[in-house]
């Protein structure tokens, strides 16, 4: 049975299913299996350029969601330039050759990681194909197979990662059983913290009262258990919470005490969104291994990476996840060009101080519209409360601002309570403001 699209969804479609995008919408309802995530889509686009995108009727919509690949913002100039010389000079290799582009990639990638020159890695088309592959190198590495992650999490499509995270949606009995071993503590969330410690006065993590709880829990379990291969988890997570200080290294510490790999998935969050490269450098600790993808492919081509020190190099014999486009040379250009524009363009550090002046303003509206709550982010990953009348943090509320939000032109998220917002890294300071005008308009109707 198909379930009925919610009140506030069937008002979108209405609003949204007129004109050219409503023909190639029901073509599109047509063709596709449904699935949640996706399909019945939102809208039918004809272009994408910076931060922008618009619809087959001329409608522009700004994107401070872009499933996270549009770092360098949609069909950079450069990107464009070089993947167009790369299909003129070689388009493809068969997987058992290599290619200036892949090897090119695989050394500046690890130069700039957190492994170094004793790193390796190996490209995947997509960040769940790539998380089977960690999973697999955690295994042959350790001769263990089980997995500690986070409740709720996420970490892509594979009966792998399905197994290893802890999306309800994905691990719903009608999927059938999972792979034996994905065991779950649960998540660092400070603001809504699972364990039932509320946030000081300040709006920091009440570390003296909580004592870090979470981090003791979860090590608390690899002691139990003994024989966990790896912990797996985002280190900031993308719907945004951020850890408290000293989180990170304590797990890192339970880690190595217990003989366990720590696999940091930066596919949404690596290359710049949270104002570090890596992620992981927030905290200072080094992974065992790191996943990388989405903006990766320059929000072009898909492509995704897993870097992980020398010494998982222990399994020549097997095949880890060599996929047909492994060393694409166009994918590899790709994320090639990607890097540089990055570094070139200074994202990262566009990234962490527009995001600091982002949440100062945010902290402007708090004070004068009663139902913005509290923002918390890193770089240009932000999360902002969307409260009731009790002070509260409402998901209802927060997904009413949000289609308030898209009908003014912003397309972005509501999760736990709070709207997403996670624009390229080249918006201008007066896309920023114009988008935070939305959403103050979009909000301030709640009250
Ligand atoms: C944290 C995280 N891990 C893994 C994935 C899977 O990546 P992909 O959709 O490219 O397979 C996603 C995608 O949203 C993600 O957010």
């Amino acid at each position: 049975m198909m379930q009925p699209l919610p009140a506030t969804r069937r008002d979108w479609d209405a609003r949204v299913r007129t004109g050219d995008a409503g023909h190639l919408l029901a073509r599109d309802d047509n063709a596709f299996f449904r699935q949640s995530g996706s399909t019945p889509c939102l809208n039918a686009i004809a272009k994408a350029e910076g931060i922008w995108l618009e619809d087959v009727d001329g409608r522009r919509i700004m994107d401070f969601h872009g499933n996270s690949v549009h770092h360098i913002g949609y069909g950079h100039p450069r990107l464009k330039a070089a993947l167009k010389a790369q299909i003129d000079e070689l388009p493809f290799t068969p997987r058992r050759y290599t290619s200036e582009p892949a090897v090119e990639l695989a050394e500046r990638l690890l130069a700039r990681s957190p492994h170094g020159d004793n790193g390796k890695v190996l490209f995947a088309t997509g960040g769940s194909d790539a998380i089977e592959i960690a999973l697999k190198l955690a295994r042959v590495r350790t001769g263990r197979y089980k997995t500690l992650g986070f409740f709720d999490s996420y970490h892509g499509h594979g009966f792998g990662a399905v197994s290893a995270g802890g999306s309800g949606t994905d691990r719903s009995h009608r999927i059938g059983p999972l792979i034996p071993g994905g065991l779950l503590v649960p998540p660092f969330r400070c603001g809504a913290c699972p364990y039932g410690f509320s946030r000081r006065q300040d709006g920091e993590a009440p570390i003296e009262t909580c004592g870090m709880m979470c981090a003791r829990m979860l090590r608390h379990a690899l002691e139990c258990e003994g024989d966990i291969a790896a912990v797996i988890a985002e280190p900031i997570r993308s719907t945004p919470y951020v850890p408290p200080p000293g989180f990170w290294p304590a797990v890192r510490q339970a880690c190595d005490a217990f003989g366990v790999l720590l696999i940091f998935d930066e596919i949404p969050t690596g290359l710049g969104k949270t104002g570090r490269l890596f992620t992981s450098e927030h905290q200072g600790v080094r992974p065992d291994i790191t996943v990388l993808g989405k903006a990766l492919g320059g929000g072009m081509l898909p492509l995704a990476a897993v870097i992980a020190d020398r010494d998982f190099d222990v399994a020549p014999e097997l095949s880890l996840g060599h996929y047909t486009h492994e060393k694409n040379p166009l994918t590899t250009r790709a994320g090639l060009t990607t890097l540089q524009i990055i570094e070139d363009e200074g994202l990262v550090e566009r990234s962490r101080d527009l995001g600091a002046q982002t949440l100062e303003r945010l902290a402007e509206m708090a004070a004068t519209v009663p139902t913005i709550g509290r923002a918390e982010g890193a770089g240009l990953l932000i999360g902002v409360e969307i409260l009731d009348r009790g002070g509260c943090p409402s998901q209802p509320l927060a997904e009413r601002a949000m289609w308030r939000a898209m009908a003014l032109g912003l397309s972005l998220k509501a999760s736990a309570g709070r709207l997403v917002l996670s624009p390229p890294l080249t918006i201008t300071d007066a896309e920023m403001h114009l988008a935070l005008d939305i959403v103050e308009r979009a909000v301030g109707n709640e009250t």
